[in-house]
């Protein structure tokens, strides 16, 4: 019996990463002398300063979250009309368009990167399209290239949901570059956070300098230039984002060392599993698993839960599916959101659960 093997504790598909509590104390010592709690503090500036570095970008705004993000980014270009999308994310990618006030027209997805599908795109733009709002599904690249170039022919802006793809490169290159705007999520579920928290990135001060507009009601002292929002985080938050920094790297390692422990155990059953192209600076920051069939995967998820083991449908439903919304049909988006379960996937899993895992589901199958 697997569980008289090991105790039964809970096995949710994330445990987030906090720091030694001296380190953040050591901080809040600072918040505490400086007085200062937000605002574009100290903390929050060293914070984005910081993260420009460690990701290779030039312009970093640290925000509330990474919906807020994703809401800066359509109004710092003043999107009106159809945006052309993909139905396999969370649901802040679409609804940060509806409540932005615009459209979105879902495009399917590529069966393999699980990103919208290039190809399809330019079947979809019309004379009402304003850009394309692609997710980095799972940190995986979409194809920036083509994409890019098809915003370049019909004029359109391009932002990237790149809330699960902090650290991703290709060929060396942050993937945070590609594309008008990058946006981040720092949220406590993500391999990177701060508690709560965000990013609006590009490689355009101007832009910049208007995505710090917006996050701060739109001025600078006494000088008022434009509409804005409270998209500002606090000391508080930057300060975990500080703590947690400089381990990110050793995260992604042992997070690595899981996935392929995985992999391991898994391969020769009927599933299907990421595959990481080789000019990718992979974060793994996830581990779905693609089971053949919608049964395969609803007993293989009631076989975990019943060993109190907590797998994630993530993302179903595909969102071309949303109940407020009649989205057009995206076959491969609706099959595979079927079909999907996240597993427990995070820097301190220990191996014999890792095994406790593979092996349910291989005795599932
Ligand atoms: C793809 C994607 N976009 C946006 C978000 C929203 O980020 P936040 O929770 O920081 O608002 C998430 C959060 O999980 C996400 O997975």
């Amino acid at each position: 019996m697997l569980s008289k093997l090991q105790p039964l504790t809970r096995l949710d598909v994330t445990k987030t990463y906090l720091p030694p509590q001296e380190r953040y104390n050591q901080y809040l010592e600072e918040i505490w002398q400086q007085g200062w709690i937000t605002n574009n503090g100290p903390i929050v500036q060293k914070l984005e300063r910081n993260l420009e570095t460690y990701l290779g970008v030039k312009h970093l705004q640290y925000v509330t979250n990474g919906t807020i993000a994703l809401q800066l980014a359509i109004r710092a270009f003043e999107l009106t009309g159809e945006i052309i999308t993909t139905p396999y994310s969370y649901i802040a990618t679409t609804s940060s368009i509806l409540w932005e006030n615009c459209t979105p027209v879902f495009v399917d997805i590529d069966g393999k990167s699980l990103c919208i599908d290039a190809n399809l795109i330019e079947a979809q733009i019309t004379n009402k399209t304003s850009a394309i709002m692609a997710t980095h599904v799972y940190g995986l690249p979409c194809e920036v290239e083509k994409i890019g170039a098809i915003a370049k022919r019909y004029n359109l802006k391009v932002i990237y949901d790149g809330a699960h793809a902090f650290g991703v490169k290709i060929n060396g290159t942050s993937i945070y570059q590609y594309g008008d705007v990058s946006t981040a999520s720092f949220h406590a579920t993500k391999l990177f956070h701060t508690i709560e928290g965000g990013a609006v990135i590009t490689q355009n001060s101007e832009l910049s300098e208007k995505l710090f507009l917006s996050k701060a009601f739109g001025h600078r002292a006494e000088e008022y230039y434009q509409v804005g929002i409270n998209g500002k985080n606090s000391e508080f938050h930057a300060a975990m984002g500080l703590c947690n920094l400089p381990m990110v790297d050793s995260i992604i390692g042992q997070r690595k060392a899981i996935f392929e422990r995985y992999a391991a155990l898994l391969s020769g059953l009927p599933v299907r599993i990421l595959q990481i192209d080789k000019n990718i600076t992979y974060n793994y920051a996830y581990f779905p698993v693609i089971f053949e069939t919608h049964d395969d995967m609803l007993k293989v998820k009631a076989a975990l839960e019943q060993e109190n083991i907590f797998p994630r449908r993530y993302f179903y439903p595909s969102l071309n599916r949303l109940p407020f919304r009649e989205g057009e049909a995206c076959p491969v988006s609706e099959d595979i959101s079927q079909k999907v379960l996240c597993l427990p996937f995070y820097h301190q899993l220990a191996q014999q659960d890792v095994q406790r895992i593979a092996l349910i589901i291989r005795k599932s199958l």
